[in-house]
């Protein structure tokens, strides 16, 4: 409509003057003004006779003035009909353009409205955590910009996604946490009191008794190292960060771990430090040097591999035990997941929780019979 409405008022004005301007600018009123005027000169002319030359001159005159009217009075004609079909033609051509353009108009604005309709329904696909149509399922395509703008929810959607699973998986963490905190409190509050009566009756204790005792010390110090591991759990590592020679940390770590019959080999430089918070480092690798231990039953080998690969490091902790079932796999590193008669399930997850609040992950691949590999990639800088 903006286009055609003044194309056709235009085409209008213009041939509404050319039909009032051409006959003002056209020679056909002096021409009939000359015609009528030479007729009556031409009449009065032949009432006198006069000589063959002079009559001849006259006829021959005459005879050019009617040809010359005739075709002034043709131009005259020719000029309204052009005038005339010049505008009918206009008209036509500009109906038809109203036509293919209104066409090309709705082409385009469904090529617009249907993908934006699409994408409308995505938002609320993501709003509803419902997963978004592949790109195979798209049938309105539209303009290559929405492929972007798709390409753009897509990735918005997978980092909300994740971002909603870490916010979970923080929640369920934290409450494991303040459960944990809450029975190493419970656990250790009678056990101090219980090991030290435990410890004056050893020193007044006949032999039999002595049996009775040495179980008694076993099971309170079994639940002692279970009460420390939930408080371990229970506390965030937040010592500030300083240099650690993870070399030093892995041999001290494997010197007070592993028991003599283990073998244990290490890998790599002499010495590699980086910013960290030592105490829960230590703790993470000894909770898997005895997790090695225990999975090749105290006989077994264990190599302890440092790399440096400039911005990170990587510790990495192999044993030539009995390895974890893939199906199990993902799920070691879960709090409380245990296979181990007497295992708490929280080494692992303390070993976790230490890498993450290092900037750092871990990774764990193992094969059953012949041994499991954990790594643990930590930032070189704590910040
Ligand atoms: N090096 C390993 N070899 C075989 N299995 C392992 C190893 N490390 C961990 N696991 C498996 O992962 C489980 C969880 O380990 P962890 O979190 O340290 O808890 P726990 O040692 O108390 O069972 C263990 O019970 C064990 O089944
Ligand atoms: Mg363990």
């Amino acid at each position: 409509m903006l286009a055609i409405v003044p194309a056709l008022l235009l085409t209008l004005a213009w041939s509404g003057m050319a039909a009032r301007v051409l006959p003002i600018v056209g020679g056909i009123g002096a021409w009939e003004a000359v015609v009528r005027t030479g007729d009556v000169a031409i009449e009065a002319a032949r009432t006198r006779p006069g000589t063959p030359e002079a009559a001849a001159a006259l006829d021959a005159h005459a005879a050019l003035l009617d040809a010359s009217a005739v075709q002034a009075r043709r131009t005259a004609f020719l000029g309204q009909r052009v005038v005339s079909a010049v505008l009918i033609v206009g008209l036509a051509l500009l109906i038809v353009l109203g036509l293919v353009t209104s066409r090309v108009a709705g082409h385009l604005s469904r090529q617009l409205s249907r993908p934006l309709d699409e994408l409308v329904g995505w938002t609320d696909r993501i709003a509803r955590d419902a997963p978004l149509p592949s790109d195979a399922e798209v049938t309105v395509r539209g303009a290559p910009e929405f492929g972007v703008l798709r390409e753009g929810m897509r990735r918005m959607a997978t980092e909300l996604e994740a971002g909603r699973r870490a916010t979970v998986e923080a929640e369920r963490l934290g409450a494991f946490r303040e459960s944990a905190r809450q029975v190493a409190h419970e656990l250790k509050n009678p056990l101090t009191p219980i090991r030290y009566a435990v410890a004056t009756l050893r020193r007044s204790a006949t032999p039999e008794q002595r049996e009775v005792i040495d179980i008694l010390d076993a099971e309170s110090a079994r639940l002692d190292a279970m009460a420390t591991s939930f408080a371990q759990f229970g506390r965030l590592p937040d010592a500030p960060s300083a240099p650690v020679d993870l070399a030093a940390l892995v041999r001290a770590a494997a010197r007070h771990t592993l028991p003599p019959e283990v073998t244990v080999r290490f890998e790599g430089p002499e010495a590699l430090v980086i910013d960290g918070q030592h105490e829960a480092l230590q703790r993470a690798i000894a909770n898997l040097l005895l997790n090695a231990t225990h999975a090749t039953d105290g006989h077994g080998t264990v190599t302890i591999a440092l790399t440096d690969t400039g911005a990170e490091v990587t510790i990495a902790v192999s044993d030539d035990g009995c390895g974890i079932p893939a199906a199990e796999l993902p799920r070691i590193w879960e709090p409380y997941v245990t296979r181990r008669a007497g295992g708490t399930g929280l080494g692992l997850a303390i070993v976790k929780q230490t890498v993450l609040a290092h900037r750092g992950q871990v990774e764990a691949t193992s094969c059953v019979g012949e041994g499991t590999t954990i790594t643990l990639r930590l930032p070189r800088r704590a910040e």
